[in-house]
C-alpha cells in the first residue's frame, strides 16, 4: 500500500516537472514576425522593445489558426536606450514563450506559457500562467490565443 502511494507521488512529480516549458534554444534563427516599441503600459515590465519569433510549426499554424504540437512563439523583450535621435536596444529583460501541446497544457487552451528572466535560460518568471499570461491572451481566442498574424 505504502509503496503504491509513493509511486503515485513520484509519478505526479514527474508529470509536473514534464509540464515545464523548455527554454527555446536557437530561437534567434527562427522566423522574425515583427518588432514593436511599447512606450507606456499599465504593466511596467511590458515597456521596452520586443521582437517576436515563430518556429516552422508555428508559422504553418499562423495561416490557419490551427496549431500542431511543438508550435512555439517567442517574445524577446529588451530594454530601450532613448537618445535625442534614436531608440536602440538595451539589455534583455525577459524571454516570453508560448508552446503548443494539447496533452501538457490543456488547462490553458493547449498553450504553455513561461518567461525566462533577463538572458537566463533557467530562471523562470511565471508562477501562475492563467493569471499572468493566459487571461490576457483570451482577448484573441478567435485567433487561437495568438496576437501576431502572418505577413509576407
Ligand atoms: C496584458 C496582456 C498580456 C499579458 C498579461 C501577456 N501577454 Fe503575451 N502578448 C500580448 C500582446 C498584446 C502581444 C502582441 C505583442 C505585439 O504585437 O508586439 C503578445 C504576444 C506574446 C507572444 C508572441 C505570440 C503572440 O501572441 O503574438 C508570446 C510568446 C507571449 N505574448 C507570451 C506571454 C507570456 C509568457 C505571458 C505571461 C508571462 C504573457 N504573454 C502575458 C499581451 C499580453
Amino acid at each position: 500500500m505504502k509503496k503504491s502511494i509513493l509511486l503515485t507521488i513520484l509519478a505526479s512529480i514527474c508529470i509536473l516537472a514534464d509540464e515545464k516549458v523548455l527554454y527555446p534554444d536557437g530561437y534567434r534563427s527562427w522566423t522574425h514576425l515583427k518588432s514593436s516599441i511599447t512606450k507606456e503600459h499599465k504593466i511596467n515590465t511590458f515597456i521596452g522593445i520586443s521582437h517576436i519569433y515563430a518556429n516552422d510549426i508555428a508559422i504553418k499554424g499562423l495561416k490557419t489558426y490551427r496549431y500542431k504540437k511543438g508550435a512555439t512563439f517567442v517574445l524577446d523583450h529588451l530594454d530601450m536606450n532613448i537618445s535625442k535621435d534614436s531608440i536602440k536596444e538595451g539589455k534583455r529583460l525577459f524571454t516570453g514563450v508560448m508552446v503548443y501541446d494539447p496533452i501538457k497544457y490543456s488547462k490553458t487552451a493547449n498553450w504553455g506559457f513561461e518567461s525566462f528572466i533577463g538572458s537566463s535560460k533557467t530562471k523562470r518568471g511565471v508562477k501562475d500562467s492563467i493569471l499572468e499570461c493566459f487571461t490576457c491572451h483570451t482577448q484573441v481566442k478567435k485567433k487561437n490565443y495568438v496576437f501576431s498574424s502572418f505577413r509576407e
